[in-house]
């Protein structure tokens, strides 16, 4: 138990919507959280113990500075877990994507994540805690997504060197799902059309998710039956 107040301690990045939305209802009773979005206020009601972080991870150390200040001003510096989940990508031929769309896909999900992973060892380490990286069967190669598949592949990478520096002492997940029904795809400017209905719910991805952590499992590829119709639509490997 982490907290002064008798619970563990959660961070989840990108809480607002989706994937990370479902696991803070999830957690709500059994975490004291942390979550974060790029919006300004929550769009859920907070549980009375949870901390809300407005900070737009495109903005490099400012984002992660502003997390540590949070998590200062709530007297917390311990945390059982960590699930870096926020995410963001463009759908489309990649000559036409332009530079800033580049930096921005690459530092939400990869750059940023990989600067906030080293300020939470000491958090993790304090609680023994895991690290949880939200991939994407996208990272072995997906048609239409080079730069968002480029930072889940980066994110693969970077979880195996964490996975050797911090044994021993921090747990480290990384975790690639397969297609999720949440508005992601609409802001990627991709419609999965009828496929849409096969996607696994946010709540069934969350429940997996949290399989995941409780089997303490170093990787793992989610929704697997979806997966293979996701590798139908991109030409994905996983
Ligand atoms: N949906 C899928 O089919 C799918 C499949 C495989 C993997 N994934 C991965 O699963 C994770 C969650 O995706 P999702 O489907 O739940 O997406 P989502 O519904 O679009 O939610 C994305 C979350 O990330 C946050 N976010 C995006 N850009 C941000 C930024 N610049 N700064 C701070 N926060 C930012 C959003 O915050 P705001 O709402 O405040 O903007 C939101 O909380 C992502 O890592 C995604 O790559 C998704």
């Amino acid at each position: 138990m982490s907290d002064a107040r008798g619970k563990p301690v959660a961070l989840i990045t990108g809480a607002t919507a989706g994937l990370g939305l479902a696991l803070a209802r999830r957690w709500a009773l059994r975490y004291r959280l942390v979550l974060t979005g790029r919006r300004t206020s929550f769009p859920d009601k907070v549980p009375e113990d949870a901390v809300y972080v407005s900070a737009d991870l495109s903005a490099g150390a400012d984002a992660v500075a502003s997390i540590l200040r949070a998590l200062d001003a709530a007297s917390i510096d311990r945390l059982d877990l960590a699930v870096l989940n926020a995410g963001t990508g463009r759908y489309g031929d990649p000559f036409d994507e332009d530079a800033e769309s580049i930096r921005e896909t690459l530092s939400v999900n990869l750059a940023t994540p990989v600067l906030l992973a080293r300020h939470l060892f000491p958090f993790l380490e304090r609680a023994h805690g895991r690290l949880v990286l939200i991939g994407s069967v996208a990272q072995g190669g997906s048609a239409n997504l080079a730069s968002y598949a480029a930072s889940k592949g980066g994110l693969e990478a970077f979880a195996r060197a964490l996975r050797e520096e911090w044994r021993g002492r921090i747990g480290v997940s990384m975790i690639h799902p397969g297609p999720i029904a949440t508005g992601m795809h609409d802001k990627a400017g991709f419609d999965p059309k009828r496929m849409r209905r096969i996607f696994a719910s946010p709540e069934r991805m969350a429940a997996m998710v949290e399989e995941t952590i409780a089997a303490e499992r170093a990787r793992a590829v989610l929704g697997l039956g979806r997966t293979l119709r996701h590798k139908l639509i991109h030409g994905a490997r996983f």
